[in-house]
C-alpha cells in the first residue's frame, strides 16, 4: 500500500479525507500552508486516529519545496485538495486564484512527473456544470459553459489540465471528483468547517448566526420555483464524501475517471434552517432577502455512476450533519 500526499490535507475536506485515510490503514501525508486551516489539526488528527500524519508547511506555489517533498516522500497517489475556493473574493481578485488554483496545480503535477508519481485526485465542484438546463447533474454533461466566477473556472480549468495530462501519459491515472455541497463534520464534534474570515456558503453562516457573530441569516428567494420558494442544493456529509475519495483511490485506473459526489436527494433553504432547529433545539434568526445573483434554483447530483463502480452511496443524513455540527459549535 503506498503513500498518499494530501494537499490541503489540513482543510475542512482535507483533514476529514485524512482522518479516514488513516482509518483504513494508510499512511499519508500533508502538504499545506496553513492560508485557510490550522495546525492544531494535526493535534486533532491524532486525537481521533492515534496517528500525526507528517506535515510539510508548504504553499504549493513555493514549486521549489514542493519538489524536495516530493523527492523525500515517495507517494503513490496525490489527492490534491488544496486551492482558494471562495466564490465572491475571486471575483474581487481573479488573478490570485488563476495564480494559486493553477500555477499550484501545475507545480503539483511537475513534481509528480519529475519523481514518478502516476495517481492523482482532485478535488473538482459541481460548479463546472455552470447551468446546466435541468435539475439533475449527470457527469456525461458537458461541462465549462456559463461560469459565473473565476473560482468555478479554475475548477473547470483544472480538470481540463488534467485531462491533457492524462492523454499525454498513458500511465497516469486521473480521477476528477465533483463535490456538490459538503456540510457536517467528524461525530467527536473535534473538527469541522472553520472558515477564516467572512464565509458565504450556506453552513458557515448558519453556525457563526448560532454563535452570534452574525444577527440573521439572509434566505437569498424565498420565490423560485420549489416546493417552499426557497433554493434547493444537494448537501453532502463531509463524512461521505470523505469516504468517496478513499473508494475512488481504491479503483483508480490509468486515464480518466470522473464521479460526482452527492446524495442525489435536495433539501431547501428552509428546511436546513428547519434541521438546523431541531438539533440546536434554539431558533435561528432569519430574513428573507433578494435572490443571489448566480444561483439556481435547483442543483444536486446524479450520484449513480459513484454507486455503479466504486460502491459508494451517501449514508448520512442531513440531521446527522446538523447534529455533528451542533457537536462541532459546542466542542470549539
Ligand atoms: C447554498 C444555498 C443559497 C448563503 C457554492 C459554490 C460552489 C461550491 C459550493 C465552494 C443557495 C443559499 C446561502 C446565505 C442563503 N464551492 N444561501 N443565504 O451556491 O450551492 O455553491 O458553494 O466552495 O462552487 O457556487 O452553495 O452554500 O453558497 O448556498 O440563502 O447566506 O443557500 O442561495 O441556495 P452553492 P452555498
Amino acid at each position: 500500500m503506498g503513500k498518499i500526499l494530501a494537499t490541503g490535507g489540513t482543510g475542512y475536506i482535507g483533514s476529514h479525507t485524512v482522518i479516514e485515510l488513516i482509518k483504513k490503514g494508510y499512511e499519508v501525508e500533508i502538504l499545506d500552508n496553513l492560508f485557510n486551516s490550522k495546525i492544531e489539526v494535526l493535534d486533532k488528527i491524532e486525537k481521533i486516529t492515534g496517528v500525526k500524519p507528517k506535515f510539510h508547511e508548504v504553499d504549493m506555489l513555493d514549486a521549489e519545496n514542493v519538489e524536495k517533498v516530493f523527492a523525500e516522500g515517495n507517494f503513490d497517489t496525490v489527492i490534491h485538495f488544496a486551492g482558494l475556493k471562495a466564490v465572491g473574493e475571486s471575483v474581487e481578485k481573479p488573478l490570485e486564484y488563476y495564480k494559486t488554483n493553477i500555477d499550484g496545480t501545475l507545480n503539483i503535477l511537475n513534481s509528480m512527473k519529475n519523481n514518478g508519481v502516476k495517481k492523482i485526485i482532485f478535488s473538482s465542484s459541481a460548479t463546472i456544470y455552470g447551468d446546466p438546463g435541468q435539475p439533475q447533474c449527470v457527469e456525461t454533461l458537458e461541462t465549462g459553459r456559463e461560469l459565473t466566477n473565476p473560482y468555478g473556472k479554475t475548477k473547470y480549468m483544472i480538470e481540463e489540465i488534467l485531462k491533457d495530462a492524462a492523454f499525454a501519459d498513458k500511465e497516469l491515472s486521473v480521477t476528477l471528483l465533483r463535490y456538490f455541497n459538503p456540510v457536517g463534520n467528524h461525530e467527536s464534534g473535534l473538527i469541522g468547517e472553520d472558515p477564516n474570515g467572512i464565509p458565504n456558503n450556506l453552513m458557515p453562516i448558519i453556525m457563526k448566526v448560532y454563535k452570534k457573530e452574525i444577527p440573521e441569516l439572509s434566505v437569498f428567494g424565498d420565490d423560485y420555483d420549489t416546493r417552499d420558494g426557497s433554493c434547493i442544493r444537494d448537501y453532502i456529509h463531509v463524512v461521505d464524501l470523505a469516504n468517496g475519495h478513499i473508494l475512488a483511490m481504491e479503483k483508480m485506473q490509468p486515464g480518466v475517471s470522473i464521479y460526482n459526489l452527492g446524495t442525489g436527494n435536495g433539501t431547501t433553504v428552509f428546511e436546513m434552517i428547519k434541521a438546523f432547529e431541531n438539533a440546536s433545539g434554539e431558533k435561528l434568526p432569519y430574513k428573507i432577502a433578494p435572490r443571489r445573483a448566480g444561483d439556481l434554483p435547483v442543483l444536486t447530483a446524479n450520484a449513480e455512476k459513484a454507486e455503479k463502480e466504486l460502491g459508494w452511496r451517501a449514508t448520512h443524513t442531513v440531521e446527522d450533519a446538523m447534529r455533528d455540527t451542533i457537536n462541532f459549535l459546542r466542542n470549539a
